[in-house]
């Protein structure tokens, strides 16, 4: 900034003050990835993604966790965010919630993590894994569709209610009451569950989404 600019500034704020206004939130437009620009190939994708600096989680990252699994899985699921072990490998669930997530794959459908998809809405860890922000999701939810339309699955699986809110818009509708339902979305059948992690909270769910797992295995 030349020192013109600063003292054109510094007037602006004088008259701000001037005008009784103490203090006002920056204004920082989300920067949200071009859907239209985006390479379609998962490969190319994951290389884009490495290098993505479009929202604050990739001042703090460790590892950028794009996902993985079959490209052409019929069943995509998708959590909320890394973890701080997700964070330190670059790999989806691969923490205690992801074990839990691997035994529900692989005893209730039967098929194995490498049959799959598993990937995350928002693909950096976010501090003391906290929810992701809007703006974060905004950021990297077209990453996200970018992803789902290369897999082409034939069943979405929302992992949790941050999963689903993005993925559909619905804020106000809580998980306990769609669970297990089957929504359209793009050209594939979307199934809201319980998050892994909520189920080491809660063990008594895990029935619940026994039961979403036996509907999905139906469903393929
Ligand atoms: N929780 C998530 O939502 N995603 C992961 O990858 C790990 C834990």
């Amino acid at each position: 900034m030349t020192q013109d600019e600063k003292i054109r500034l510094l007037k602006l704020l004088y008259q701000y003050r001037a005008m009784g206004f103490e203090y006002f939130k920056e204004y920082r437009p989300v920067q949200e990835a071009n859907l239209s620009v985006l390479p379609n190939t998962l490969e190319e994708l994951k290389e884009a993604m490495l290098n993505c600096h479009l929202c604050q989680l990739a001042k703090t990252r460790k590892k950028v966790v794009f996902g993985e699994g079959n490209a052409h899985a019929k069943i995509l699921f998708i959590g909320e965010g890394p973890g701080a072990s997700e964070d330190d490998t670059g790999r989806p669930f691969v923490g205690r919630a992801g074990e839990l997530l691997t035994k529900m794959i692989e005893n209730v459908l039967e098929l194995s993590r490498e049959d799959v998809y598993i990937a995350n809405v928002v693909k950096c860890r976010p501090p003391e894994n906290r929810v992701p922000t809007h703006e974060e999701v905004s950021s990297c939810k077209p990453y996200l569709m970018q992803q789902i339309r290369a897999i082409s699955p034939k069943i979405i699986v929302a992992l949790g209610s941050t999963a689903f809110h993005h993925l559909t818009g619905e804020y106000d509708t809580p998980i306990t009451k769609i669970r297990g339902e089957v929504f359209e979305f793009e050209k594939a059948k979307l199934i809201p569950t319980y998050h892994p992690s909520y189920l080491l909270r809660n063990p008594s769910a895990k029935k619940e989404v026994y039961l979403d797992m036996l509907k999905i295995k139906r469903m393929l």
